[in-house]
């Protein structure tokens, strides 16, 4: 439900109307990232992310980000060296209890979900869900005939594991040919070992989609936006769609 954006903020008890207005006045308030003009601005507090000076006013119960992360940028919360998804979350974004669900790997570029609900994500990475995830993927050599044959019935990675079917198509041909690969599983490095048994290497990995959430092609490297109120449902019901 959309109400005026002062009284969202005033009704949560520490500004009265007429001091939100002052705010709103100095361009201290933001609504999705945006600077609000107008007291009379409408916005859905369930929805919207509103933030003060900077410090995100906390409606929504929880949040879930798209991220298309670059490389070089670690899917982890907090690391003393390295740059981590979190640290490219705008101020109206960061909120306690936020963390990537699921990793890629540094060099991995494309599609990182970041939320506090543990359930959902917990959901979304149990090994039992399945659900499937799309990536790109460059390869160093050409394709031999038989990998998709391969990846269908399960590749056999060097340590003995045997992998789930994932359905391998072929969209540029060429001496360094671009694939799509369709997974219901993640192990560490998957992708990259898969075609290492088939005889082959990944040059360049990009994850575009999660369950029935496609990565959004207007973010650039390191941009994210919020799940609209779609995608959250397709994630969160992601148990009967997959
Ligand atoms: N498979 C990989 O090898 N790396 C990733 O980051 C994701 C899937």
């Amino acid at each position: 439900m959309k109400e005026r954006i002062d009284k969202i903020i005033a009704s949560q008890g520490k500004y009265s109307r007429t001091e939100v207005k002052k705010l709103i006045k100095n361009g201290s308030v933001k609504l999705n990232g945006a600077v609000v003009h107008s007291p009379e601005e409408k916005a859905d507090a369930e929805n919207d992310v509103i933030s003060l000076n900077g410090e995100a006013i906390c409606f929504r119960r929880f949040l879930y980000i798209m991220m298309n992360k670059p490389q070089g940028v670690i899917s982890a919360t907090s690391d003393r060296t390295q740059r981590t998804v979190l640290d490219l979350l705008p101020d109206e974004m960061r909120r306690d209890g936020l963390f990537p669900a699921g990793r890629l790997d540094g060099d991995t570029t494309g599609f990182v979900l970041i939320t506090d609900d543990g359930e959902t994500a917990h959901k979304m990475l149990s090994p039992k869900s399945h659900v499937s995830k799309v990536y790109l993927a460059r390869l160093a050599y050409p394709l031999s005939s038989e990998t998709a044959d391969i990846f269908k019935t399960g590749v056999i990675l060097s340590d003995g594991s045997v992998c789930m079917s994932a359905v391998l198509t072929l969209l540029e041909d060429g001496e360094t040919p671009l694939v799509k690969v369709i997974l219901k599983q993640g192990m560490y490095h998957q992708i990259k070992r898969m075609f290492a048994s088939c005889g082959n290497r990944v040059i360049a990995l990009k994850r575009i989609q999660i369950g029935g959430v496609t990565l959004d092609s207007k973010l650039k490297e390191g941009e994210c936006r919020l799940l609209t109120a779609d995608e959250i449902k397709k994630l969160t019901q992601m148990e009967e769609q997959k």
